[in-house]
């Protein structure tokens, strides 16, 4: 079955990135969003993207032209009836949600497949509004859409397997990398990078370093594009809290996922990072960035504690059959622009020394928390590694 005619729902942030990539596959595309200032908001936003790939030089006008020419804006989720598959991107909310595909289930066909690009949502919970659940399945993308070379696809426990293949073979076609992931809280991206900023915290509240250090530590020795606190500062502290709680929640409070004082005192105080001029950094003109202590030790000894706890989480990630190794790993290079693949760093770190590293956390503080992954702890007594 070839998709070519793509429904959108949603012509936000997430809704108008996806119209974007789907156009430039060459699929025509129906935006559909209630509020017309969306529509037109997101129609001047992909002029001035695709102005701004001409000035460049990446695409000519006829290119301009034909993606632009693809996307039609629609104000009535009834003109979405001629879809092979319909991604929606509205407000995370279950009830509406529910509502919209059981309209939608009216008007489309029965091949149509019904896709959600929900973050936090189950997607067996979306597809249960539907007569025919089998169709539905999450479509994960990341911000920005056009960018970020990861999508997520997430089957639902009805979601039939010709739906699943579909799905995959669609978004490849799209040019993006396909992480196939259980219907879990957080799927891959969302779950395993929470100690990026769980930990970082964890390692300024008792007072070992400050916001400055832990992120030059990560930087410089670990290599990642931004500290967590410069990350949660430009997601935003109020966003990045809300998924916190939620995957926290999600998993009936496992410790692991707890989410830290900090960040919601920041969040409470309206010190949301760069949206609201101040966050864990101060973002006024002139404002003066605080120097990081440059101790080799301490950065490394930072570094390594958030680096076991994310290859701890990625281990438990395969352990519990959420996704396969090279999905774990392309997720987070693709998704998150993590500087290497956590399994594929555990391997080079040595299992050994991923074991000692939790065992001693565990040790010093006997949390739940800091738990070593029984994957882990198996593959060190078979000797066996990751790849
Ligand atoms: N923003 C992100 O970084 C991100 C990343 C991945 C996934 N998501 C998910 O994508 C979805 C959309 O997020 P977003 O950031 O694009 O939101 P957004 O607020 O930018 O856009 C949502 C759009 O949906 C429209 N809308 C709301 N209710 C509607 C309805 N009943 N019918 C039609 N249109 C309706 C709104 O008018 C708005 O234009 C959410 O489920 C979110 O969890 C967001």
């Amino acid at each position: 079955m070839k998709i070519k005619n793509i429904g959108i729902i949603g012509a936000g942030t997430m809704g108008s990135g996806i119209a974007q990539v789907a156009s430039t596959a060459g699929c025509t595309v129906k935006l559909f969003d209630l509020d017309q200032e969306a529509l037109d908001k997101a129609k001047a936003g992909l002029e001035k993207i695709m102005s701004r790939l001409v000035e460049k030089g990446r695409i000519d006008s006829e290119e301009k032209n034909r993606i632009e020419g693809n996307i039609s804006y629609v104000n009535s989720l009834k003109e979405l009836a001629n879809s092979d598959m319909t991604i929606e991107a509205i407000v995370e909310n279950l009830e509406i949600k529910k509502k919209v595909f059981q309209e939608l289930e009216g008007y489309v066909s029965d091949a149509c497949i019904i896709a959600s690009n929900t973050s936090s949502l189950s997607i067996a919970s979306i597809a249960s509004s539907l007569e025919k659940p089998e169709r539905c399945v999450g479509i994960h993308f990341f911000n920005p859409a056009p960018l970020m070379k990861l999508v997520e696809v997430i089957p639902a426990i009805q979601t039939s397997a010709a739906v699943l293949k579909i799905s995959e073979e669609t978004i490849r076609s799209w040019k993006k990398v396909v992480a196939v992931a259980k219907d879990t809280p957080g799927f891959i991206v969302n779950r395993v990078a929470r100690p990026f900023y769980g930990e970082a915290l964890r390692i300024y509240e008792e007072g070992i370093a400050d916001f400055a250090t832990i992120d030059h530590a990560m930087k410089t020795v670990g290599g990642f594009r931004m500290g967590p606190f410069e990350l949660m500062d430009f997601i935003g502290n109020d966003v990045n809290y809300t998924v916190t709680e939620t995957v926290f929640e999600a998993f009936y409070y496992d410790p692991r996922y707890k989410p830290a004082f900090t960040q919601k005192r920041f969040a409470e105080a309206g010190y949301l990072g760069r949206k609201s001029g101040r966050g864990y950094y101060n973002y006024a003109e002139g404002a003066v960035k605080p120097e990081p202590l440059k101790d080799g030790n301490l950065l490394e000894s930072i570094k390594d504690r958030i680096i076991i706890m994310l290859i701890n989480e990625a281990a438990d990630t395969l352990f519990l059959n959420i996704a396969s190794a090279e999905d774990i790993d392309n997720a987070m290079t693709k998704g998150v622009n993590y500087p290497k693949g956590l399994l594929a760093w555990a391997d080079e770190k040595g299992i050994d020394w991923c074991v000692t590293e939790m065992d001693n956390l565990y040790d010093l503080y006997h949390e739940d928390r800091y738990r070593c992954s029984p994957l882990l702890r198996s593959m060190k007594k078979e000797h066996k590694n990751f790849f």
